[in-house]
Parts: C-alpha cells; sequence; structure tokens
C-alpha cells in the first residue's frame, strides 16, 4: 500500500503519526496564567532539538472550537514553562491532569498533585517528578489553528531539577526514572512494556 497523504483526513493521518511515531515521550507542562492560576497538561508529541543550546520542544493542537490550550496561551503570556518527566508511578495521574479543565481551575488540585515552585522561572512543576526542566520560550512555530494543526512550542532549557537518587556522576539513572511513553489509543509503554490505560 502506498498512500498520499493529501487523501487522508485528519483523523486518519493522526492514526499514522501516533502508530508510527512511537513511543512518544511524555512531557508534563507546567505554566501560569497572567493571573496567576497553575496549569498542568502532559504533552506527547514531545522531543529534545538542540544540546548547545538545549532546546526541547512539544506541540499544542488547538481545542476543537480553534481556541488555543490553555498551556499555550500561558506561555504566549508569561515565556516560561516547566517540563516535568512522567515515571511510571505517576501515570495515572498525568493521565487525569489532562481533563479539558476552565482556565481559572487549577489541574494539580484536579489530578492529586502538590505543586512546586521553579526556582528561576514563574511557573510549578510536579512535587514528585524526579526530573524537570525549567524552560524560557525560544519561539512558536504555528502551523494554524485548524482541526489538527501543531503549535510547536520551543524552549531553552535554563536549569534542571534532578533528585539526587536518580543522579549518577553525570548520568540520568533510566532504570530509576522509570519515564512513560505515548503509544496509540490508552496504550502506554514503560521501558520494559507496553500497558493500557483508561483516560481520567
Ligand atoms: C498522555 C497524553 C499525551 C497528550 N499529548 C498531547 C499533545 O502532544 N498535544 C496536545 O495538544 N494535547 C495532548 N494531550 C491532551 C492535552 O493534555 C489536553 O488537551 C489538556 O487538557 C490540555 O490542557 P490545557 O488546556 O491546560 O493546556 C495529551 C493527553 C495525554 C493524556
Amino acid at each position: 500500500m502506498y498512500i498520499d497523504t493529501s487523501t487522508l483526513s485528519n483523523k486518519e493521518m493522526y492514526k499514522f503519526l501516533i502508530g508510527g511515531v512511537a513511543p512518544r515521550p511524555i512531557a508534563w507542562a507546567g505554566t501560569r496564567s497572567k493571573d496567576g492560576i497553575n496549569n498542568l497538561a502532559p504533552f506527547s508529541f514531545y522531543n529534545a532539538f538542540s544540546s548547545t543550546p538545549p532546546i526541547v520542544g512539544f506541540s499544542a493542537i488547538p481545542r476543537l472550537d480553534g481556541s488555543n490550550k490553555d498551556t499555550l496561551q500561558n506561555i504566549i503570556d508569561t515565556e516560561c514553562f516547566t517540563l516535568s518527566t512522567v515515571s511510571h508511578k505517576l501515570v495515572q495521574q498525568a493521565s487525569k491532569s489532562a481533563a479539558l479543565l476552565e482556565p481559572d481551575e487549577d489541574e494539580f488540585d484536579y489530578a492529586g498533585l502538590e505543586p512546586a515552585e521553579a526556582q528561576n522561572i514563574n511557573a510549578p512543576y510536579v512535587k514528585d517528578a524526579l526530573l524537570v526542566f525549567e524552560c524560557t520560550l525560544n519561539q512558536i512555530v504555528s502551523f494554524g489553528h485548524h482541526e489538527g494543526a501543531g503549535n510547536l512550542i520551543l524552549g531553552e532549557i535554563k536549569f534542571i531539577a534532578i533528585d539526587d537518587s536518580i543522579y549518577n556522576d553525570g548520568y540520568v539513572d533510566i532504570a530509576k526514572l522509570d519515564p512513560v511513553g505515548r503509544l496509540a489509543g490508552n496504550w502506554y509503554s514503560t521501558i520494559r512494556d507496553r500497558f493500557e490505560l483508561t483516560r481520567g
């Protein structure tokens, strides 16, 4: 089979992406609104792009009505964010934090997570996360505001908060970090196996 992507609907194309680009690491983006409300959401269209400068990026797809997700709007307003790694023991809370809440509602409270304050930027992170990047906005590459259009948010990592228990001689102990990845449907991966988790 050979497929011309221009013949595919957004949904069909999306299925190729999530089935073909997998497992995807998950960034748990912590932001703050200009009114001071904490926001947290997981993003699996996420990766690293440069080590000097240290650039990471993730993509926020607009809501069905075309409006910006709170994460994107907050980053436009404050130009900074944290990225907490989702370890296996936190995956249930990560799934819950993806709920569509109003901008004045706090996903930390909703998902039963304790927030902590980034040391050098105006954003919260997940206190129980073992590895956190404190980022300033580098640029946003917008592919539009229609259904499925990504908004690639590139950030420069300015500070790293790493739990001493997973830091060995300059290396991240990946077995102890135990990160999860996103597959398709309700499937996720550990660094050993895959498992199913219903959203929420
Ligand atoms: C594991 C996981 C990965 C997700 N990855 C993305 C993603 O890459 N891009 C995106 O726009 N939404 C993604 N979502 C959905 C967002 O987390 C969800 O829309 C969330 O409500 C956005 O929150 P916000 O409006 O506070 O920014 C993902 C959800 C889950 C559970």
